[in-house]
């Protein structure tokens, strides 16, 4: 597998405490700015067909699905309340020089 850094943003264009919906090489791609970090999931929920860029943030380190009020740790990935069960992908996120770049692992 190979791993490279890719720029998806601005960090400007994502606003705090909120979500930014964006595509990667053909992948659904949400960006997250909590407390002026940025984290980066898939942005296809695991239980259905919905985009977690169009959800909520709660209790400040989750998002919740706009479709059936799933909820998944936003800082892991991980399903954090049903009916999300499947873990979501997640990616090492940097910012420099104002860029966002996330880590992509291609097989
Ligand atoms: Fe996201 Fe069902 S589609 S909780």
């Amino acid at each position: 597998a190979t791993e490279e850094w890719v720029r998806v943003a601005d960090y400007d264009d994502v606003p705090e405490e909120d979500t930014l919906g964006t595509e990667i090489g053909g992948v659904p791609v949400c960006l997250y700015k909590l407390d002026g970090e940025i984290y980066a999931t898939d942005n296809k929920c695991t239980h259905g067909d919905a985009d977690l860029s169009d959800g909520l943030i709660q209790d400040g380190c989750e998002i919740e699905c706009p479709l059936h009020e799933g909820r998944f740790d936003i800082r892991s990935g991980k399903a954090a309340s049903p009916p999300c069960s499947e873990d979501l992908r997640s990616y090492p996120a940097r910012v420099e020089g104002g860029v966002i770049y996330i880590k992509l692992v291609q097989a």
